[in-house]
């Protein structure tokens, strides 16, 4: 790729975004087929704005859209499992792999700990916002409910303390909100719903795991959760996302983010 050419161009009148875009426009004509970007990822940048396919094209004739994998991201396997997600895809894991190490060392069961493993993947592979539920809806086929339904509700719970397992507000989410911070009423009435759940501990034992300071030093590793995953995870055949469970969507989404429908 040759990003001089792309430089050359960029001028010191042009405003820190009009770089930005200039230099994703170079990329996309280094690029065999059109990389296209979704709604929901303008809106994430403060815009509400798509491009329409005919303009699309007119600024790059001769190509197709992208219709397969992105050429500039790490290329997955045929029938990519949840561990090539997590390796290819996730933008981080060791807070994940540093919680389910500490639910393992703390004696609780495979599902609790696999649970642990998977409470963030909405933060550290999708969307941020809501992510218990984002969560907890991509790997629903795939596990016992135990997991999803914990997953789901540690979305409320960690803001609510539970002092019969020595669980408090975490100190770390004064800094983050403030200390004026309310969780919404809907986040309020799932508590109030995920304190009656079967699964109400599970939840809880999320957020009594969730390591929230990052332990530089802290040993883990990532394929000691293999066998795990492998006995409470069920990979599907085709490849995680080229099924067609009912979250399959979500993973295909992620395996293939810029293709064009
Ligand atoms: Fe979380
Ligand atoms: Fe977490």
């Amino acid at each position: 790729m040759n990003h001089h050419a792309a430089n050359d161009k960029i001028t010191s009148q042009m405003t820190l975004s009009e770089r930005a875009d200039h230099l994703e426009e170079q990329m996309m004509h280094d690029l065999d087929r059109v990389i296209t970007k979704s709604v929901f990822s303008h809106l994430t940048d403060g815009k509400v704005e798509m491009e329409g396919g005919a303009a699309l094209l007119a600024k790059h004739p001769g190509k197709y859209f992208n219709m397969g994998p992105d050429p500039r991201l790490p290329p997955m396997p045929e029938k990519p499992t949840l561990l090539d997600y997590f390796k290819n895809r996730f933008a981080s894991t060791n807070h994940l792999v540093q919680s389910a190490a500490l639910a393992l060392k703390n004696g609780h069961s495979e599902k609790v700990v696999l649970a642990c493993l998977l409470h963030d993947i909405a933060v550290v592979g999708f969307i941020r916002c809501d992510h218990g539920y984002w969560g907890a809806q991509m790997i629903e086929p795939y596990v016992d409910e135990e997991v999803s339904q914990g997953i789901r509700m540690h979305q409320a719970l960690r803001f609510f303390p539970d002092e019969s397992v020595g669980y408090g507000y975490p100190d770390m989410y004064r800094k983050y909100f403030g200390d004026d911070y309310q969780p919404e009423p809907y986040i309020v009435e799932e508590y109030k719903r995920a304190r009656n759940h079967k699964h109400y501990m599970t939840a809880r034992l999320i957020c009594v795991n969730d390591v929230y300071a990052f332990d530089p030093n802290a040993k883990v590793d990532l394929d000691s959760f293999e066998d795990v995953i492998g006995r409470n995870f069920r990979q599907p055949k085709e490849g995680l996302g080229l099924d067609n469970s009912p979250s399959a969507h979500m993973w295909r989404t992620i395996l293939w983010p810029t293709r064009f429908l």
